[in-house]
């Protein structure tokens, strides 16, 4: 399989680019990515935003949703990656229960997002009483990305895991908690599993950034959680979700043939093995270190 050769000249991914990518009508490319060595190959890849996504908790914490993860686990998941990034612009997931109280609870910790962990943006899901938040963070001067329809921090109020905007009212309300967060001054917003009829309507009236997961071909972009499409879990996969590889399988049949190396005595070799000269192997024979009485009686 071949692939496009990398652009060693790429600058780093700004508002002003992803305004133009819009324009233009170039698809916008965002994934998520949780550890250094991730943002290395999402970097090497050539995407345009990477979003530590409070994702992390079921994909690399886990916590069995979103719900439990705190903003110290975010923000030392948000500096590895930032250390492995230099083009794609990096978006930090505000997690349940760290913004919804205050405007000054959201802009203090969408600080501590962009001062301690090196963000360029903030992402918050839901319409309501968010859409006061992002005004006040966009206010504070940190950039905001909204999210709609489904919105797992508050799933349960939603009724599950499920596609939003399937009855009229519904999708009325996804769509003006999209144009609410465009008012707010959010740069971009997220579309979660909504019907791309819906999708499609609310473009039109969408001057800001639109990216989908799950909300059909339309939008300005995708999002996939990186451990989606890569394959890196065993179990439910989402409707939007395609998995461009198997890492899972990789990575198991690696620990696999470790394991049966070691019990077979075929690893180490002697290209894995330090040596000592035989002049200090001798001395070494000659001299054997004292015998001490032992600490422990295991
Ligand atoms: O946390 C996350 O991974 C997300 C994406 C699905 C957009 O919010």
């Amino acid at each position: 399989m071949s692939s496009a050769p990398r652009d060693q000249s790429r600058k780093p991914v700004t508002l002003t680019k992803l305004g133009e990518k819009k324009a233009l009508g170039e698809p916008i490319v965002m994934v998520t990515a949780y550890d250094h060595p991730s943002a290395l190959v999402v970097e090497e890849a050539g995407v345009d935003l990477v979003l530590v996504g409070d994702s992390a908790a079921n994909n690399v914490l886990g916590y069995e949703d979103t719900v439990p993860v705190t903003v110290d686990e975010l923000l030392m998941l948000s500096r590895a990656v930032r250390r492995g990034l230099k083009t794609p612009m990096l978006i930090g997931d505000l997690p349940f229960g760290s913004y919804e109280a205050s405007d000054e609870q959201a802009i203090l910790t969408a600080q501590r997002f962009v001062k301690e962990a090196g963000c360029d943006a903030v992402k918050l899901e839901g319409g309501g009483a968010s859409v006061e938040r992002a005004k006040a963070i966009v206010r504070a001067g940190i950039p905001v990305m909204g999210h709609v329809g489904l919105t797992p921090q508050t799933a349960t109020a939603l009724g599950g895991y499920r596609a939003q905007g399937r009855t009229a009212a519904r999708a009325t309300q996804v769509m003006q908690d999209a144009l609410d967060l465009q008012d707010a001054g959010c740069f971009a917003v997220v579309f979660e599993a909504v019907p791309a009829e819906v999708t499609d309507l609310v473009m039109q009236h969408l001057q800001i950034v639109v990216i989908g997961i799950g909300a059909g071909p339309s939008t300005d972009g995708q999002v996939l959680v990186l451990h989606d499409l890569l394959k890196v879990h065993t179990g439910h996969v989402p409707k939007f979700v395609r998995q461009f590889a198997d890492v899972r399988g990789e990575m198991l049949r690696g620990v696999e043939a470790y394991a049966d190396a070691v019990r077979t005595r075929q690893f180490p070799g002697p290209e894995h093995t330090y040596s000592i000269p035989p002049e200090e192997l001798e001395r070494l024979q000659a001299r054997p270190p004292r015998r001490r009485q032992p600490t422990y009686d295991w």
